[in-house]
């Protein structure tokens, strides 16, 4: 049996919008599972070694449902134009490139470790329309201890001819091929992804949809982001009242379905999500970034829906989840000085439970650091910064959220395993 013992001033979101804190604490792994938090060592494990970080704040690891691993050469560019000449413009042409298998080596294990070195040890994550550059994805992933999934992306139509296209044939052959090469990972598995309606012919959402009952495979989608885009799905679906009974048409839509953004689902949209059981990946920094709008995260917090947090890199400009925590406040606090409900921002406890919580939920993860989750923690070091005060843990977290302290991550877990130690 190996035990991990760290102790710290751990600090963990039990429920939304609260904070659980224990100063001097003992957080306690067995084989990877967590066994508890204690003030004080319990007998059983009297004279175990324990990894001491002082002062140091010990918080859940980052869950990222949302981002496009191809994109991350291209961080931070194009974000003058509008989703769809974005699209076209900057994320196709990048995209493109992953057909060179030795380039998506370099990038895919630079993303892979910049990832653990930021937190984020849980990902739904989208590749491109390339098999093996995908699988060098995953194998990438899974050597740097990122868990979670990662989607071959399919896209049969209104692509990037001669540059960033696949036949519906191709699309369908290659999903089945990927499917078949990737059945020895562990820790990264496959998940459906096709890119979003415009991109997917009818027959290649029929096949996609036959294919997750069958195989028993969570998808991935984007949904109501943008106000060209869901015209444009309206005029490819005239039978569709609303966008998202395009994915429901063809059994896209379940309780293990992700859809990005949904900026502007409306409440029957909501409800549609909410009798499902989709969950909502909010992407507060691509959304302001590529002129989406600010989606009504408390509307679907009141509403009962599933929302967890996406940095959509390259959309949004960071892969730091602490970065789109603060994202997702700020576009909170937006929302509710334009919306004429007013409805309340989030606070900075609901915006740290979106981003760990409600992400650790998706992979079937009880809130916080609950006894049977897996171990996925990291430590912070905040001393280097001054004080006001003597800092309760709580309004430390709060700085963590919103100063990038750089080199302040001393340690990240992963399954249970050490992935990241700033000592190298
Ligand atoms: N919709 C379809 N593809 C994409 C993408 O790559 N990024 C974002 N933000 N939205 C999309
Ligand atoms: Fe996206």
């Amino acid at each position: 049996m190996s035990l991990t013992i760290i102790k710290g001033t751990i600090l963990s979101a039990p429920a939304p919008g609260q904070l659980e804190a224990v100063p001097g604490g003992y957080l306690v792994a067995e084989d990877g599972v967590i066994r508890g938090v204690y003030g004080t060592l319990p007998e059983q494990y009297a004279g175990a070694p324990a990894e001491d970080f002082g002062d140091a704040l010990i918080l859940q690891s980052f869950a990222d449902l949302h981002l496009h691993a191809p994109q991350y050469p291209m961080l931070g560019m194009g974000m003058d134009l509008p989703l769809l000449d974005w699209l076209n413009a900057y994320a196709f042409p990048t995209e493109a490139r992953f057909a060179d298998t030795d380039y998506a080596r370099e990038i895919y294990r630079r993303l892979a470790r910049e990832l653990v070195a930021n937190g984020t040890t849980r990902v739904c994550m989208f590749s491109s329309l390339h098999t093996d550059a995908t699988l060098i994805l995953m194998e990438e992933l899974e050597k740097a201890g990122v868990t979670g999934y990662v989607g071959k992306v399919n896209m049969d139509r209104n692509a990037a001819p001669g540059v960033l296209e696949e036949t519906t044939e191709e699309s369908k052959r290659e999903t089945l091929r990927w499917l078949e090469a990737c059945q020895d990972f562990r820790l990264v598995k496959p998940m459906l992804t096709p890119r979003f309606t415009p991109s997917c012919t009818d027959e290649l959402m029929a096949f996609l949809g036959r294919l997750a009952a069958e195989r028993g495979l969570p998808v991935q989608s984007h949904l109501s982001e943008n106000d060209r885009e869901i015209e444009w799905v309206r005029q490819l679906h005239p039978d569709c009242k609303q966008y998202w009974e395009t994915y429901d048409k063809y059994g896209l839509w379940s309780g293990r379905t992700l859809m990005a953004h949904c900026v502007w689902s409306d409440i029957r949209e909501r409800a549609a999500m909410k009798e499902a059981g989709v969950t909502v990946v909010h992407c507060p920094d691509s959304n302001v970034n590529v002129c989406s709008g600010t989606a009504p995260v408390r509307a679907m917090l009141e509403e009962g829906l599933k929302v967890a947090l996406g940095s959509d890199i390259a959309g949004g400009d960071h892969l730091s989840m602490f970065d789109v925590t603060a994202s997702a406040i700020r576009a909170s606090k937006v929302r509710q000085m334009t919306d004429p409900a007013r409805p309340a921002f989030l606070t900075v406890p609901e915006g740290w439970y979106l981003a760990t919580s409600a992400g650790a939920a998706y992979f079937g993860e009880q809130p916080g650091f609950a006894a049977g989750n897996r171990l996925h923690a990291l430590a912070l070091a905040d001393d280097d910064l001054p004080q006001p005060h003597p800092m309760t843990p709580q309004e430390r977290l709060e700085r963590a959220v919103y100063l990038r302290q750089r080199g302040a991550i001393r340690a990240v877990w992963s399954e249970g395993r050490k992935v990241f130690s700033a000592e190298g």
